[in-house]
């Protein structure tokens, strides 16, 4: 028989891509949603057409018997904690619900999974956000944490708590430290898919610019469908542990913008300086980008690079798209749901 899983945020991207990755090796796959609205929004597994495959369950992360319910219920043999309030820019203003879902929460399950199934394997979802002020580049497991934003703190906590968990209890609990992935099924929150979205609206006269904050803030950007094999992967190994997930490359984010213009058919040129700065298709004249100082954080986090040698070395795992087909798919995406004059977030 095939293993039973369970995802919570499975309305995520990451939620998407994993669950079409497990169906496929032949799992049961069960995802938990938060009830924020009257009615759950799957446009994500709409669009990996796997929308009747997935066995949806309500879950709230801040409701330590919800959860022990849930578990208890599936009896999974592998969970992924997905789930979290992941935009680091609204973790300033939330500090206190970020500090629940995405620290406390993954207690919560560390605790259910130690009194109810010692045996289930789990996955967290850390981040490269731990790295912060990174005190060195390229980041690997073992480059210091130096968080620089309510959410790292957050996640740095749950992180220490699966490692304390694993080493107190025996638990098979893994972390992934995993750099930005991206792709089409992005939320529109995140300055990828905000990027390519804005332009595709922008080209089919949808939108008349794009307002963005740090130009200057340099990620390492891979694709969302490779990573969750990594995350897989972390899980089947015999003995638990810790991986940077990372192509190793680091764009700007104005390398990112001139270069989705130019799959949108704009020719960008770069005029002004700080908030002054506006990005101008040479053609037209027009100005398609702009700063808007309202999008700069209190703070910012360092030079985002990762090394992942370790998970190549020990998964057997290396990212296959690169930075520019990612861009280009995901302009293509949202030019084709321009087109069709789609709203999908
Ligand atoms: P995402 O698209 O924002 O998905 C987050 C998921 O968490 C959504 O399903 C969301 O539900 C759910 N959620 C939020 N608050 C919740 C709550 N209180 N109770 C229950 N569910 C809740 O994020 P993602 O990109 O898939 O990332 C998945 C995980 O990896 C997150 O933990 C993220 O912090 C972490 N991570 C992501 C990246 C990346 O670059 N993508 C890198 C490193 C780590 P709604 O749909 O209702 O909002
Ligand atoms: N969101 C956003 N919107 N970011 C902008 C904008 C804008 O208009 N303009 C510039 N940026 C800059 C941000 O200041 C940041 O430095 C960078 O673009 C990337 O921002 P996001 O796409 O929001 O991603 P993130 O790196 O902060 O967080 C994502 O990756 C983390 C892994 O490193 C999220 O997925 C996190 O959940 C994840 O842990």
């Amino acid at each position: 028989m095939g293993k039973v899983a369970l995802i919570t945020g499975i309305t995520g991207q990451d939620g998407a891509y994993l669950s079409r990755l497990l169906l496929d090796k032949g799992y049961t796959v069960h995802g938990t949603f938060r009830r924020t609205a009257s009615s759950l929004n799957l446009w994500r597994m709409d669009e990996l057409g796997i929308r009747d495959q997935v066995d949806y369950l309500p879950l709230e992360m801040t409701e330590f018997a919800n959860i022990m319910r849930v578990v208890d219920r599936i009896q999974p043999d592998e969970i992924y904690n997905l789930a979290a309030q992941s935009f680091v820019h609204d973790s300033f203003e939330q500090p206190l619900y970020t500090s629940t879902v995405n620290g406390m929460a993954v207690v919560y399950f560390l605790e259910v999974i130690r009194e109810q199934c010692p045996g289930v394997r789990l996955y967290q979802a850390s981040s490269s956000e731990l790295f912060g002020k990174a005190v060195a580049t390229p980041q690997t497991e073992t480059t210091p944490f130096y968080p620089r934003s309510p959410y790292a703190v957050a996640k740095l906590f749950a992180h220490w708590m699966v490692v304390n968990y694993r080493e107190a209890y025996g638990l098979h609990a893994s972390a992934g430290i995993l750099f930005n992935h991206e792709s089409p099924l992005r939320g529109l929150g995140f300055v990828t898919r905000k990027i390519t979205a804005g332009l595709a609206r922008i080209r089919l006269g949808r939108q008349e610019a794009l307002e963005l904050g740090n130009l200057e803030a340099r990620r390492d950007w891979g694709y969302a469908g490779d990573f969750v094999e990594g995350i897989w992967r972390m899980v089947q190994q015999e003995r638990p542990g810790d991986y940077v997930l990372a192509t190793g490359r680091t764009h700007s984010v104005r390398e990112l913008v001139t270069l989705a213009a130019a799959c949108a058919g704009f020719d960008l040129a770069w005029e002004g300086d700080g908030v002054a700065t506006r990005g101008i298709d040479r053609a037209s004249g027009r100005t398609l980008v702009r700063i808007n100082p309202a999008l700069f954080r209190p703070t910012e986090v360092g030079e985002m690079t990762g090394d992942a040698r370790l998970a190549r070395a020990i998964l057997g795992w290396t990212p296959r798209v690169t930075f520019e087909e990612l861009v280009e798919s995901m302009v293509k995406a949202d030019l084709d749901r321009a087109g069709r004059g789609e709203i999908v977030n």
